[in-house]
């Protein structure tokens, strides 16, 4: 097993009726500025019982972060809360809200000339709003971990930051929320925790075998759960277990003394910031060429994976390999996920806007012991052309 530092200083409240302990939650005194997406707070309640708990408060709002948030919003929202002089934020939404929130908690504080330095020079965070989460959506993991993805709309750019400063406070997850959750964004939420799995768990052996049923487990989880959530959004009892999935894929303990992965997520960083494509949709494009490409240095795992998660057992090395990747790619289809990138209608010139991006800013090669050169990312998408 590798070295490691495990930290997380998220409470994490999970259940029914449990936005009641916002008042608790947050610290007394505090200005709060509830942050927002598109509006679905409005439609699930949720943002009814946020106010109901905020009355102890003085709070405003800020509305309108977008899926794949832009940094042009999230200034927006920072002169928004000069304006209201906010010392507490609080992200009600999605992935997108929370990870808004994170960089907008930091671009507060922040004392440089240009915000986005903190993302696109790695600018460090040595200051930042302290926030609270109520989360709607189970895919992205952001309601417990330090991560955020932004998007620069000027210039298409969608990168990640993430600092121990941007850990949010609390996060409370109560599934009744996510009921109204559309059949799409189930099926990305499944696809999506699923991939953050395999990332920690499908490179190669380094003796972790407590942190491979970790992974293990939350995989066969999202298989057993992500159909009955799909076929019934109103199922609390699935819809939990689904939303606990999500969040422990992706909170920091099954990267633990692991060798990860994140070529994938590189990759299909790019497809969206060119094409739009929901973020979990072009993983499922991306992952299933990348285990083709790299099948002989994942082998032990892929073979693994096959064996415990799909119960393959029979046949060759190679055809084990075949079919536990197939078996992958059945899976996302039947979620209604495309694994190919001729149902955006996107084909070669993609490919090579895609590797002219990497080009273009030196990255040579990402991933698992840097297998993700240029040559292997237009190899991978070129895999994934059609099915
Ligand atoms: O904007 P509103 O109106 O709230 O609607 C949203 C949005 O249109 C809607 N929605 C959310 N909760 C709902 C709901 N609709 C009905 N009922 C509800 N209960 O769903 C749409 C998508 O929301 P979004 O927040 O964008 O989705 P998700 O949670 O999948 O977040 C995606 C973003 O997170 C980043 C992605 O790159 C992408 O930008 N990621 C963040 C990570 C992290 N911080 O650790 C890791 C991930 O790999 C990922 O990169
Ligand atoms: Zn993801």
């Amino acid at each position: 097993m590798n070295n490691f530092e495990l930290y997380n200083p998220v409470k994490l409240v999970f259940g029914k009726d449990q936005v009641s302990k916002l008042t608790d939650l947050i610290p007394a005194n505090a200005k709060v500025m509830v942050i927002y997406g598109g509006g679905s707070i409005f439609k699930n309640g949720v943002y009814d019982a946020v106010k109901q708990n905020l009355s102890a408060f003085e709070w405003a709002e800020f509305g309108g972060i977008e899926p794949n948030p832009h940094f042009e919003t999230c200034i927006k929202a920072v002169e928004a809360i000069e304006k209201h002089g906010s010392t507490f934020l609080l992200a009600v939404g999605g992935g997108s809200v929370i990870d808004a929130t994170k960089f907008i908690a930091a671009a507060a504080c922040y004392t440089g000339d240009d915000a986005w330095k903190i993302i696109s020079e790695k600018a460090p965070v040595t200051s930042a709003l302290p926030f609270g989460t109520v989360l709607t959506l189970a895919a992205t993991g952001s309601e417990m971990n330090s991560g955020s993805v932004i998007t620069k709309a000027a210039t298409q750019e969608k990168m990640a930051f993430g600092s121990p400063l941007s850990f949010p406070k609390f996060s409370i997850v109560d599934p009744t929320y996510a009921a109204t959750l559309p059949h799409r964004q189930i099926a990305n939420g499944i696809v999506d925790a699923f991939t953050h799995t395999v990332e920690q768990y499908v490179t190669y052996d380094v003796n972790t075998p407590l942190q491979d049923r970790w992974a293990e487990s939350i995989l066969l989880t999202l298989i057993e759960e992500g159909p009955k959530v799909l076929a019934n959004p109103n199922d609390y009892e699935s819809m939990a277990n689904l939303m606990w999935c999500a969040t422990c894929a992706l909170n920091g303990q099954l990267r633990v003394g692991v060798a990860t992965d994140w070529g994938t997520h590189g990759v299909g960083h790019e497809l969206t910031a060119l094409h739009g494509i929901d973020h979990a949709r072009t993983l499922a494009i991306v992952l299933p060429g990348v285990w083709k490409v790299f099948s002989t240095e994942k082998k032990g795992k892929l073979l693994q994976y096959g064996a415990r998660v799909w119960n393959i057992t029979e046949g060759s090395e190679e055809e084990r390999v075949a079919k536990a990747i197939q078996a992958t790619v059945d899976f996302f289809e039947s979620l209604g996920v495309p694994t190919t990138l001729d149902r955006y209608e996107l084909g070669q010139p993609t490919i090579e806007q895609v590797v002219g991006r990497f080009k273009a800013r030196n990255w040579t090669a990402i991933g698992d012991r840097q297998l993700f050169t240029q040559d292997k990312i237009a190899e991978i998408l070129n895999l994934q052309l059609a099915l």
